[in-house]
C-alpha cells in the first residue's frame, strides 16, 4: 500500500519531469499525472516522450507503471489523491484587462473547480505552477467554496528547475521552496510536502517561509536572472561601437565573486515560457499595487531583450549590403536554449520573422526542435525545415546561429563554405562557434558584443 497518493494536474515541461524525478526517489508513493490533452497522456505512456530532456527518458522507464503512472482519469484521481500538484499552464493574458502583462489564470481556476466538484476528503494542494502573489488567496476561496464541509490546505512549492538540464535540476536543486498558511495546519501541510523532498534532498536545502514570499520568490528569482541577461546583452551593443569584447569584460567581472561568473552570457536574448512571463506578471503586480517606477524598472529588461533581437537583425542588414532580399539564409537552431525542443519565446523565432519581412529565404535546422519550430511559422511563407544542417547551409549567402546547441561546433565549416554563396557570412548569435577557425577558411564572421572579423 502506498504511503500516499501524489497527483500531479498539468503533464508538461515542469509537471512530466519534476513527477517522474519524485516517483523515482520516492519509491513508497504513487504518483499520477494527468492531463486534459489526452495526446499527451499518450506520450506519457508511449516510448516518444511529449517532452525532451537529458535523462528524463531513463527516470520514466525506472518508474512507469511500478509507481508513476499517467492518465486523463481527473475525477477518479482527485477522489484518490491526498497530495495534488497543481502544474497547469498560465501565459500571459491576451485579452481583455491585463492584457499583455497579467497572468492568464483560467486554467488554473478551472483546475480548482475540478478538485472542488470531485474531492471527496481534505487534501494539500500544492501550487506548482508560476504564479502571482496572492494567487493562493483566490485559490482557497474557490476551493473553500464547495458546501461539503471539505477542508484544503494550500501550499506553494515553486519549481526552479531549468529546461535542457531539469533532471540534474531537480535530483540535485540548490533549494526546494515550500511556503504555506501560518496556522498549525498550514504548517503540518508544508512537513508533508517537505517529507516528500527528504527522501532525496537535504534538510538544510529545504527553505519554508510563508506562502506570499514563497509564490514571490519564483518572479524575483527569474526576474533576477533574466535582467542579468539583459544587463550583459545591453552592454554587447557597446561594446560592438567600442572595441571591448563582451566575453572578455563578463569573464573579467564574473571573477568578483559578489557578482559571480554565471548567466552572463551574451546572447539574442532570454526566450522560454518563463522569463518574459514572470516579469511581466512582476510590472503588473508592481502596477496593481500603485508602484509605476518599480514596474517600469523591471518592463526595461524586457525591452531591451526585444531590442537585442531586433538589433541582431539591423547588423545581418548593415553587413549584407542593407538588402537580404531574395537571399538564402540557413538558420542553425530554433530551441529556446540548446538541450531542449522547446521553442516558446525562442529569439530565434523574432529573428526569423524579422528575415522574412526582409524577403529573406529561410533554411531552418535544430536538432529537437523542428516540430515546434513549424507551429511557430505556420502563415510565413519561403521557410523550409531540413532535416540535415547541411542540407540547411548548402548553397546560403549567411548562416544565423540562433540556438547554442554545441553539436554546431562540430560541422564541417570548409565543406559547408565550399557549397555557400560568397562573400560568406556567419551571424553567430549565441558567440558559440570559433571565429578565428572560421574567418581563416574565409567566412565574413559577426558575433555579439565583438568586433566582427572580415574580409572586406
Ligand atoms: C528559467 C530559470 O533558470 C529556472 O530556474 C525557472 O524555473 C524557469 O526559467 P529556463 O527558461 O528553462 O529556466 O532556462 P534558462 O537556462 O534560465 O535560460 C533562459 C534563457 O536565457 C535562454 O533563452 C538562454 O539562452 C538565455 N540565457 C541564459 C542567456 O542568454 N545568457 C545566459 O547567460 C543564460
Ligand atoms: P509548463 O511549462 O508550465 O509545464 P505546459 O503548457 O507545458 O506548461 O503544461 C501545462 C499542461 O497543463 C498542459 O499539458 C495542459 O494540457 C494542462 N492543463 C491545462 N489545464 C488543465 C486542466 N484544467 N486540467 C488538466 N490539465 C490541464
Amino acid at each position: 500500500m502506498a504511503k500516499k497518493n501524489i497527483l500531479c494536474i498539468g503533464a508538461g515541461y515542469v509537471g512530466g519531469p519534476t513527477m517522474a524525478v519524485i516517483a523515482d526517489k520516492c519509491p513508497d508513493y504513487r504518483v499520477t499525472v494527468v492531463d486534459i490533452n489526452q495526446s499527451r497522456i499518450d506520450a506519457w505512456n508511449s516510448d516518444k516522450l511529449p517532452v525532451f530532456e537529458p535523462g528524463l527518458a531513463e527516470v520514466v522507464a525506472r518508474c512507469r507503471n511500478r509507481n508513476l503512472f499517467y492518465s486523463t482519469d481527473i475525477p477518479g484521481e482527485i477522489k484518490r489523491a491526498d497530495i495534488i500538484f497543481v502544474s497547469v499552464n498560465t501565459p500571459t493574458k491576451t485579452f481583455g484587462y491585463g492584457a499583455g502583462k497579467a497572468a492568464d489564470l483560467q486554467f488554473l481556476e478551472k483546475t480548482a473547480r475540478s478538485i472542488v466538484e470531485y474531492a471527496d476528503s481534505d487534501k494539500i494542494v500544492v501550487e506548482k505552477s508560476t504564479l502571482p502573489v496572492r494567487t493562493a488567496q483566490a485559490l482557497s476561496r474557490v476551493l473553500h467554496a464547495n458546501t461539503k464541509g471539505i477542508h484544503f490546505q494550500i501550499v506553494s512549492n515553486p519549481e526552479f528547475l531549468a529546461e535542457g538540464t531539469a533532471i540534474a535540476d531537480l535530483e540535485s536543486p540548490d533549494r526546494v521552496l515550500i511556503g504555506g498558511m501560518e496556522t498549525p495546519e498550514g504548517r503540518k501541510a508544508m512537513e508533508e510536502v517537505s517529507a516528500i523532498y527528504e527522501n532525496w534532498v537535504p534538510k538544510e536545502r529545504i527553505i519554508t517561509t510563508n506562502i506570499w514570499s514563497s509564490e514571490l520568490t519564483k518572479l524575483v528569482s527569474n526576474a533576477l536572472l533574466a535582467q542579468r541577461v539583459s544587463s550583459v546583452n545591453s552592454i554587447s551593443a557597446l561594446c560592438e561601437r567600442t572595441g571591448a569584447d563582451i566575453d572578455q569584460v563578463t569573464a573579467a567581472a564574473g571573477r568578483d565573486k559578489r557578482i559571480g561568473a554565471r548567466f552572463l552570457k551574451a546572447g539574442l536574448g532570454f526566450g522560454g515560457s518563463c522569463f518574459k512571463k514572470d516579469i511581466l506578471n512582476l510590472v503588473y503586480l508592481c502596477e496593481h499595487y500603485g508602484l509605476p517606477e518599480v514596474a517600469a524598472y523591471w518592463e526595461e529588461v524586457v525591452k531591451l531583450n526585444d531590442y537585442q533581437a531586433k538589433r541582431f537583425v539591423e547588423n545581418m542588414l548593415g553587413a549584407m549590403f542593407n538588402t537580404v532580399a531574395d537571399k538564402r539564409i540557413g538558420v542553425l537552431g530554433f530551441a529556446f536554449k540548446a538541450d531542449t525542443g522547446d521553442t516558446r519565446e525562442s529569439p530565434a523565432i523574432a529573428v526569423c520573422r524579422q528575415l522574412l519581412e526582409e524577403h529573406a529565404e529561410l533554411f531552418i535546422y535544430d536538432p529537437k526542435a523542428l516540430e515546434n519550430a513549424k507551429q511557430d511559422m505556420i502563415g510565413y511563407q519561403k521557410v523550409h525545415f531540413c532535416e540535415d544542417p547541411y542540407d540547411a547551409l548548402k548553397g546560403v549567402h549567411a548562416i544565423v546561429v540562433a540556438t547554442d546547441w554545441q553539436c554546431f561546433k562540430d560541422l564541417d565549416y570548409q565543406k559547408i563554405f565550399d557549397d555557400m554563396e560568397k562573400p560568406a557570412f556567419i551571424f553567430d548569435g549565441r558567440n558559440l562557434l570559433d571565429r578565428k577557425k572560421l574567418f581563416e577558411i574565409g567566412f565574413n564572421i559577426y558575433g555579439i558584443g565583438k568586433k566582427p572579423l572580415t574580409k572586406f
